[in-house]
């Protein structure tokens, strides 16, 4: 960062061997290492602008998941940087502190992109976040997890084996990957070190499949502070979150002296049916992060119970545009992603109702490009307490329809489409994706 506003970044990707599981090499692609991506800070108002270097033995994107910014530098699809070349886009920030993240978006080739190591996390702050009383001192009680699944093979190898079921169930029959060893960080069995009373906690589901039910195994609640794109009013207490690939959410733990508390996934309810929901991941528990407070904690400030300036709710006009949108056997609209079409033309700066339904019994995760959202209901019924903030990613969670108010962006591009999608990685790669441009 400089003082005037300007953040120049230099990310690297390129392959490379790292330590990830104890005695083992695993070779793994990373941005300026051989795993995961540095994080990258900035404040509303700055003026961001990034050299890509792509060393990496593939053509690839890098898309900044969250951001709201032209489509030409938004790193989709149509922003391929060869192997061996480079990119450099640029944007000013000009949405709420929130927390994001980066990834590749290659058409048919994301997951294993991702699943190999290239991801990192997008802190953005602004004139409110810096006033409010929660935790930010970066690694020391604000604190990154990443959260990924993965398999090995016996030689420390990644093990691309991919979940399908039988053939009868109707279109979908691959999952992707759903791995059996945690990682947060890059790191395995992974612990923090708490030396003060509250730490927030920075989740963002980076797996490519695996949705995550968390809570503390002291069956303490935490509070929920953000969701997706920005922070919530009013911190809300819960014990349970449940993240699907592509989600974030700030919580804030309190510990008392000599804790020791795990962050755990708990059996997540998919609402899958039988037996489908045992075969994605629905019996399913994990140790997510140990977290060992010190004998003696220093303060921290109180968690507020309004944060000034937080983004209020995503309101749609009365006679806004609904648009719906059926999810079912990789399909969107019973049609597969085509570079060549455009599905949907929105008006700028527009608020729209978008209508998601879910028609099978298979995890789908909806995501869309250069927009936030609120979800209005699920199946008619108030949403769950933690997807009730400014999002760009939820879990589609029962048969059904999830309405969503969801606010363009203003960057008019009549050409070059922005893209929203199942966010199940080998979903988006199998064409469950569709193309919208902003006029
Ligand atoms: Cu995180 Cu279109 O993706
Ligand atoms: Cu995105
Ligand atoms: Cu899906």
């Amino acid at each position: 960062p400089s003082a005037d506003g300007r953040r120049h970044y230099r990310l690297t990707l390129a392959p490379g061997s790292s330590d990830l599981l104890p005695g083992r090499r695993t070779p793994t692609w990373g941005a300026n290492g051989s795993y995961l991506a540095p994080t990258l800070r900035a404040r509303r108002g700055d003026r961001v602008s990034v050299d890509v270097r792509n060393r990496l033995p593939e053509d690839t994107t890098l898309h900044w998941h969250g951001m709201l910014l032209p489509a030409v530098m938004d790193g989709g699809p149509h922003q391929m940087i060869e192997a061996g070349g480079t990119w450099n886009p640029y944007w000013t920030v000009s949405q709420p502190a929130a927390t994001l993240w980066y990834h590749p978006h290659p058409h048919g080739a994301t997951a294993a992109h991702v699943y190999r190591g290239v991801a990192g996390m997008i802190i953005l702050d602004d004139e409110h976040s810096a006033r409010a009383s929660l935790p930010s001192e970066y690694g020391v009680d604000d604190v990154p997890v990443v959260i990924q699944d993965k398999n090995f093979h016996d030689d420390g190898s990644l093990d691309f084996t991919e979940v399908k079921l039988a053939e009868s169930v109707a279109g979908a029959d691959n999952l992707g990957v759903l791995g059996d060893t945690i990682l947060v960080n890059g790191t395995y069995d992974p612990y923090f070190e708490v030396t003060t009373r509250r730490v927030r906690l920075r989740l963002l589901n980076g797996s490519n499949a695996r949705v995550y039910w968390l809570g503390l195994t002291n069956g303490r609640t935490f509070h929920l502070v953000a969701t997706d794109t920005g922070l919530l009013a009013r911190p809300r207490a819960m014990e349970r979150l449940l993240l699907a690939p592509g989600e974030r959410a700030e919580i804030v733990v309190e510990f008392r002296p000599g804790d020791d508390v795990v962050l755990r996934s708990f059996e997540p309810a998919l609402d899958l049916g039988f037996p489908t929901e045992r075969f994605m991941g629905g019996d399913d528990t994990f140790d997510i992060l140990a977290l060992r407070a010190a004998r003696t904690l220093r303060d921290s400030p109180p968690l507020p119970t309004r944060v000034d300036g937080a983004p209020g709710p995503v309101e749609a006009p009365a006679g806004a545009t609904v648009r719906s949108f059926d999810f079912t056997g990789l399909q969107i609209n019973g049609r597969t992603m085509d570079m060549n079409r455009i599905d949907q033309v929105v008006p700028a700066g527009a608020t729209e109702i978008w209508e998601i339904e879910r028609g099978d019994e298979w995890v789908h995760v909806f995501h869309v490009h250069g927009a936030t959202f609120q979800v209005l209901d699920v199946n008619g019924q108030e949403p769950p307490e933690f997807v009730r903030g400014p999002k760009d990613t939820v879990y589609l969670y029962e048969f059904g329809t999830t309405r969503l108010a969801v606010r363009f962006d203003d960057h008019v591009d009549e050409e070059r489409p922005y893209m929203y999608h199942c966010h199940v990685l080998r979903h988006e790669d199998e064409g469950m994706m569709g193309q919208f441009t902003v006029v």
